[in-house]
């Protein structure tokens, strides 16, 4: 079974809980799967696991001050990381307009920069229409794991 990384980027605990349900649903399945609530770059450089982003977004489109010290290690170092899967979950607030669901692209991008491969299309999940985004995320997930 593809072992799998889940980079989590949090302010109010909405992402960590869609993260954790997110695990424990996939070893059920039997998934080796690590929740990283402050990861580090070392967190994926000593590994291949498969990659899975699950942030909320901050600020004017901003990343979590958990995560970001990842975000900006993994952009001033850009570790290669050719062909290597990841995929995005991204919580937001559509009333934020432009900036909704923006931590997911910036995640998006670096992850880009290494040569990552994209897994399945990002998944916005929207404050607004849902408060429950797990309910969202996890048969999202299994299609995403099918693709992988
Ligand atoms: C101060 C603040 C700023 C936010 N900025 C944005 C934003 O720019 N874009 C967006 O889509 N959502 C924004 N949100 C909405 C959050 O991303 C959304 O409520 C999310 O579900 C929170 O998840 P969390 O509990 O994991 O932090 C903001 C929320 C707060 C409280």
């Amino acid at each position: 079974m593809t072992a799998i990384r889940i980079l989590v980027g949090s302010v109010y605990g909405g992402a960590l809980l869609t993260a954790r349900e997110i695990k424990k649903s996939l070893e059920n399945q039997g998934y080796p799967i690590t929740v990283l609530e402050n990861p580090a770059l070392e967190d994926i450089t000593a590994n291949d696991d498969a990659l899975l982003v699950c942030t909320s977004t901050t600020g004017q489109g901003e990343i979590p001050a958990n995560l970001l010290p990842f975000y900006v290690s993994l952009r001033d170092q850009l570790p290669q990381q050719p062909g290597r899967p990841f995929g995005i979950i991204v919580l937001g607030d559509s009333s934020y307009g432009d900036t909704f669901c923006g931590a997911g692209d910036l995640m998006e991008e670096a992850l880009y920069e290494t040569a990552a491969r994209k897994i399945g299309d990002t998944l916005r999940i929207d404050a607004l229409e849902t408060m429950e985004p797990e309910s969202e995320a996890l048969p999202w997930v299994r299609e995403w794991l099918n693709q992988l």
